[in-house]
């Protein structure tokens, strides 16, 4: 892949990030309003800023690239936020911690996966960037994981949807290293000075 493909790969991973950041924001406000319990209300009503502070970061990379967000995505995911805002209220406790863990696993693997493209472009700060969303996206995903192990649903949700095993945070980084992208993007030590004018 040349360095007009990555950076036309991670252009586009950062305007899908960017619109689903919304949505996930505008979810976890509604997520944290549903909750009874004080102390699960605090701790997803902090994933919900984090989320904010993902999209401001994703934003600024954009940007850098030269980048814009898609306005159709941008709408589309805010009508899903919105829509999560209020399905919050109406499905109960599991089923929005259940998706929120599913969801950001792929959060996970999708800032890795920019990260490398960052990598193959020589933008090492922007790399350290998205691998460091990364570890915040594995955090919400362990935080979620952790909540629902032991509910009744979580057996057949696991055979449906293939997310929800008791794994520990070491175990679902060695589950990441099996994807080859993210394997690279470890391994990789970036030749090319930042400098996108080149690109
Ligand atoms: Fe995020
Ligand atoms: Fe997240």
């Amino acid at each position: 892949m040349d360095a007009l493909a990555h950076r036309k790969e991670l252009i586009h991973i950062l305007q899908m990030a960017y619109s689903g950041e919304l949505a996930a924001a505008f979810a976890y406000a509604g997520h944290w309003r549903s909750l009874s319990d004080p102390q699960q209300k605090a701790d997803i009503r902090k994933i919900e800023n984090d989320e904010w502070k993902h999209r401001a970061m994703v934003g600024e990379m954009l940007a850098q690239l030269n980048g814009k967000p898609q306005l159709l995505r941008e709408i589309m995911m805010a009508c899903i936020g919105i829509n999560a805002f209020f399905g919050c209220f109406m499905t109960g406790w599991f089923l929005p911690m259940y998706f929120a863990g599913r969801l950001e696993n792929d959060n996970t693997k999708e800032y890795f996966t920019a990260a490398n493209h960052a990598a193959h472009l020589g933008l090492q700060r922007m790399q350290t960037d998205l691998l460091e969303l990364s570890e915040v996206e594995l955090q919400h995903e362990a935080f979620f994981r952790q909540i629902v192990q032991g509910h009744a649903w979580l057996p057949l949700m696991m055979r449906l949807f293939t997310w929800g095993s008791p794994l520990t945070i070491d175990e679902t980084i060695d589950d990441k290293q099996t994807d080859d992208l993210a394997i690279e993007a470890l391994n990789f030590q970036p030749l090319a000075v930042e400098n996108t004018d080149q690109l």
